[in-house]
């Protein structure tokens, strides 16, 4: 265990949403731990949601791209870095629908990149991966034995990453772990993802865009829990091991939206059925029996979750207004302009 004498952590990814929220948990959590967020700063990443930790000495910031072989190497040696915590990739499923290319890039070849870099070092490596690469579930819950069967291009470029994870553990010996997540939801969520595209729209008095007829399954889980184990992965997983993370519980979308205008005592006038999303995977549903023999609890239901997730957004316009205002203009028209309103009920 790295964490005794405090661990000199790389976040990739660091200055987006779960990467920001891990930030603020370990430099909360681990007073002798160091962190070195390294981010791109794509449209997802925001240093607003690490401004207030700007002044701690434990924390620097270096803006580059994980694909950046030179820039990765450079970042490693400067900082003594011991452990690398992945977090930097492409995530929403209809912009890879819209457009793959950057998903390949950088969650495949990004991932490659950090790993020959970790392998050249001989540092840990923790995959920040995903329950989307078990693909749509339609009884039961996926666990971490079962095959990956992807089936969106931001599924697939996830499933490639852990595949190469688990094979540079294998061929090179590397102490990689992986950490399957279920939907997260909390502060700093870009507003694309549909929590907070719900919540935000809702408070703004705009329809809530829900695809096909809502009845689709998720794992909305609160980012901090997520948080919580991912440390405790990197700190206690065994090499070579694979975890999922959620709630174990999966809610119907209807039922998140009815709570976003429940929390913010909005009308469900503001619903509208839209036309669905291509290749929709309709349920995911994970086993999390692996996490909790390893010491961790969820702290709360999917419920809970999704109405802190809608209070955050209501308490915090100053965050969000802004990123509205800007790409995401061109983004919305593009993504909902052409969608088709349904009848109610989908
Ligand atoms: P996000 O989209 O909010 O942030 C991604 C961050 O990565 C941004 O700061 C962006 O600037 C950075 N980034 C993108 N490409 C980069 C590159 N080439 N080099 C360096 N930085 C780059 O993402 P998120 O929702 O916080 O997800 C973080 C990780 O967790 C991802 O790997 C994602 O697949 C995984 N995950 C997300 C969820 C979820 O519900 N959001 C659930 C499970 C797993
Ligand atoms: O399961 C983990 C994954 O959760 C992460 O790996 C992804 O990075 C993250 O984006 C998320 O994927 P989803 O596609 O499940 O999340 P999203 O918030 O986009 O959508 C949640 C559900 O709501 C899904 O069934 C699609 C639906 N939805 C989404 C949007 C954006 C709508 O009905 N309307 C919308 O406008």
């Amino acid at each position: 265990m790295v964490s005794g004498k405090g661990r000199r952590l790389l976040v990739t990814g660091g200055a987006g949403f779960i990467g920001a929220n891990f930030v603020h948990h370990v430099l909360r959590t681990r007073p002798n731990d160091h962190v070195v967020v390294f981010d791109k700063l794509t449209y997802a990443g925001n240093l607003a949601n690490l401004a207030d930790v700007s002044d701690d000495p434990r924390y620097a910031f270096v803006h580059a791209d994980i694909c950046d072989a030179g820039a990765v190497e450079r970042v490693l040696s400067a900082h003594g870095i011991d452990t690398v915590v992945n977090f930097a990739a492409e995530t929403h499923v209809d912009r890879s629908i819209d457009d793959p290319e950057a998903f390949i890039r950088t969650d495949v070849n990004g991932t490659y990149t950090l790993l020959e870099a970790a392998r050249a070092k001989g540092l840990r490596y923790h995959q920040v991966s995903t329950d989307e690469v078990y693909g749509h579930v339609a009884e039961g819950a996926s666990r971490e034995t079962d095959p990956v069967a992807p089936r969106s291009p931001y599924a697939a470029s996830k499933a490639s990453g852990d595949l190469l994870v688990h094979a540079y553990h294998v061929t090179y010996g590397l102490h990689t772990t992986i950490s399957r997540g279920s939907n997260n939801v909390g502060p700093y969520q870009y507003p694309e993802k549909a929590v907070p595209l719900f919540s935000t729209n809702a408070l703004e008095g705009l329809p809530l865009p829900v695809y096909g007829d809502g009845r689709q399954e998720r794992d909305y889980q609160w980012v901090g829990d997520h948080c919580e184990a991912i440390d405790l992965i990197v700190d206690r997983g065994p090499a070579g091991e694979a975890y999922n993370v959620g709630t174990g519980t999966s809610i119907q979308n209807l039922t998140m939206v009815d709570i976003v205008l429940e929390t913010l005592d909005r009308p469900r006038s503001l619903v509208r059925h839209v036309t669905d999303r291509p290749g929709h995977d309709r349920r995911y549903a994970i086993d999390t029996a692996k996490l909790q023999a390893l010491g961790w609890r969820s702290r709360h239901t999917p419920e809970q979750a999704v109405a802190m997730a809608a209070a955050w957004y209501r308490d915090n316009e100053a965050w969000w207004r802004p990123i509205k205002s800007g790409e995401f203009r061109a983004y919305y028209d593009r993504m909902y302009g052409g969608r088709a309103v349904l009848p109610a009920g989908g």
